[in-house]
């Protein structure tokens, strides 16, 4: 397990009621960490990849059998999850949080409770692991 991604859910501090929502969850590694912490909770991890997502779906077996986690094969900009809403989205190293950031956290705002959070970090592989994790509540986004 990376430290870099140990680091970054550790500092989200998943309660075990959370909602969860993962943007770009590449092999699903923060996601099994995340999903450890739930207990009436539950997570949902997008990836534009259909292969990440099959990729992911099967490291966290276990989870989407109990009903705890779904992957779906989705970019955040054509994402559609209903009514469903969430306390806590996060993206790592999603280059759309980079380039567009403005647009990024709008498009994931529109997934957050009233007073959900999320967490982003956008670093380049092989940088340093410490890359700071930016933090936004839903009240600062509207
Ligand atoms: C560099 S990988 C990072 C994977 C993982 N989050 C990590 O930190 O190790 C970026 C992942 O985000 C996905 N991705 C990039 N842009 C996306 C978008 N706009 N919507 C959904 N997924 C996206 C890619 O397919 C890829 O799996």
């Amino acid at each position: 397990m990376s430290e870099r991604i140990e680091r970054f859910v550790e500092s989200m501090n998943i309660q075990p009621g959370d909602r969860v929502l993962e943007i770009g969850c590449g092999h699903g590694l923060a996601a099994t960490l995340v999903c450890q912490r739930l207990k009436t909770g539950r997570f949902v991890a997008i990836d534009r990849s259909g292969k990440m997502v099959a990729a992911a779906a099967q490291r966290n077996k276990g989870y989407v059998e109990a009903g705890v986690a779904r992957f779906l094969e989705s970019t955040l900009e054509q994402l559609d999850l209903g009514d469903e809403r969430f306390d806590k989205i996060f993206a790592m190293r999603v280059r759309l949080f980079h380039d567009q950031p403005e647009l990024a956290c709008e498009l994931a705002q529109r997934w957050l409770t009233a007073h959900g959070t999320l967490y982003v970090q956008y670093d380049e592989p092989g940088q340093t692991p410490e890359a700071n994790v930016t933090i936004w509540r839903a009240e600062q986004l509207t």
